[in-house]
């Protein structure tokens, strides 16, 4: 791994985009290597909880390489698209809870990715936006598909015609981000709350992650019947016998996993 940094402590592993002089920009090794990690992460017992970032103070991910994308064709634009929403839909359905800590600048592919995450949290000298206009192109992981999921479509297609950046407290208004910090606090927030999942039941996470994602892109009904069979998986684990045990008994649940 030459442009991730990867660490893991207490079962959370903590992915770094390591391209500070580029502002962690993704070329196409970048994107290899984050496919690899989250891929390794799912079957490795030791990670339960994924925080992606990026490295230095200024920058999450501010997009995809412009210098190689300044090469690109239609057949390996085409190639490089399909391959950055392959990584994108590979960290969407993880199986484990992946929190994006967005430390700056999150633009075009980085926006992108950060909207690939289960979760989003921003510092507050984050800035958002899918600028491919201004370059001739349009977003080609997502940027105009998961955005107006998150945001509704008025607001996707001006943040995609228009190419302009929003800061952390706007995308928090808009709901593209799930809380706003400090720099300073940021990791230690996304931190918190990724100690809280390592503590709950793995196969109920699984379960929420595998059933929101289904249902947000099928009727009522068919969404409601898979949470149906995902609420019974669920009922067949021993987690789920522990957590209503220690509930009757007052005590913490501790999880285990089956
Ligand atoms: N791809 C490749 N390199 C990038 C990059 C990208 N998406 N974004 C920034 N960089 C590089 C710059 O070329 C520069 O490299 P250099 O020092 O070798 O010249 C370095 O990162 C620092 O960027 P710089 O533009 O000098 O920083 P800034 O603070 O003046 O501006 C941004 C920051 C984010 C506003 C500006 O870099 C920018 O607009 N980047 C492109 C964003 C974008 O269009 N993303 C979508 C791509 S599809």
């Amino acid at each position: 791994m030459s442009n991730i940094l990867l660490s893991t402590t207490n079962k959370i592993l903590t992915l770094t985009i390591n391209r500070p002089d580029k502002l962690n920009a993704l070329n196409h090794q970048t994107l290899v290597e984050i496919n690899q990690a989250i891929s390794n992460a799912q079957t490795d017992k030791t990670i339960a909880v994924i925080i992606i970032t990026g490295s230095g103070q200024k920058s999450f991910i501010a997009g995809a390489d412009i210098s190689e994308l300044a090469q690109s064709n239609a057949v390996t634009g085409m190639f490089f698209a399909e391959y950055g929403q392959k990584v994108m839909n590979n960290i969407e359905q993880s199986c484990k809870p992946v929190i994006a800590a967005i430390n700056g600048f999150a633009l075009g592919g980085g926006c992108e990715l950060a909207m690939s995450c289960h979760m989003r949290i921003a510092s507050d000298n984050a800035m958002f936006g899918q600028p491919e206009i201004k370059l001739g192109v349009i977003p080609g992981f997502g940027g105009t598909q998961r955005l107006v999921r998150l945001i509704g479509k008025g607001r996707a297609m001006e943040m995609n015609l228009m190419g302009g950046m929003i800061d952390a407290n706007r995308a928090y208004e808009i709901g593209l981000v799930n809380k706003v910090t400090s720099q300073d606090e940021l990791l230690t927030t996304v931190e918190k709350m990724a100690k809280q999942l390592t503590l709950s039941a793995p196969v109920a996470l699984q379960c929420i992650i595998d059933s929101i994602n289904h249902g947000a892109e099928c009727s009522l009904p068919e969404g409601l019947q898979f949470e149906a069979k995902a609420f019974a998986v669920t009922c067949s684990t021993h987690d789920m016998k522990e957590g209503t045990k220690a509930f009757l008994e007052k005590r913490k649940a501790n999880f285990i996993g089956e």
